[in-house]
């Protein structure tokens, strides 16, 4: 049977979890730091980092990578959304520059420096697919595991 692990650091953002899945019990509600998983090595077959790295400075956010790639069976997929910096002409640059300076500063660097170079030297080698969306505002990545 297929299952789902939700992790957070913040208990809050699970207790919110927890409410809104109600009794779907597929899903498995995990209080944990995601650069550093109290997790056995290739239990998943994926993971998915959803808007989560630009809240880590650069060195938690190479750990967060580390562990992904640890906790994912050889073979399975990484899948990675997140910021990335808007084309010049996209309308919404400058406020959401000044929006994430304030309230994410660690986002800008997403907007300087690709993930790729955060990953560990194992994946920076694997075949990685990348896409942006919105003019440039949004990235994913698509790896898979060595
Ligand atoms: C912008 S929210 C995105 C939440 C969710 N992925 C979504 O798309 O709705 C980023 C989340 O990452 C969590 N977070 C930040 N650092 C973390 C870490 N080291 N380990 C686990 N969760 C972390 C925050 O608590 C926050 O809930």
């Amino acid at each position: 049977m297929e299952r789902l692990d939700v992790m957070d650091v913040l208990p809050v953002q699970l207790v919110n979890l927890r409410a809104k899945l109600g009794a779907y019990s597929r899903v498995q509600i995990l209080h944990q730091d995601a650069a550093a998983m109290a997790l056995s090595m290739a239990r998943y077959d994926q993971a998915a980092l959803v808007f989560l790295l630009h809240e880590q400075p650069l060195p938690i956010r190479s750990r967060t990578l580390a562990e992904a790639r640890r906790v994912v069976r050889p073979g399975g997929k990484i899948v990675i959304v997140d910021h990335h910096a808007p084309r010049s002409w996209q309308p919404l640059r400058a406020p959401l520059g000044a929006l994430l300076r304030m309230l994410a500063p660690y986002s800008l660097a997403l907007w300087r420096h690709p993930i790729k170079i955060s990953m560990p030297l194992q994946a920076q080698r694997c075949d990685i697919r990348w896409e942006t969306f919105f003019g440039g505002m949004y990235q994913k990545l698509v790896l898979q595991r060595s």
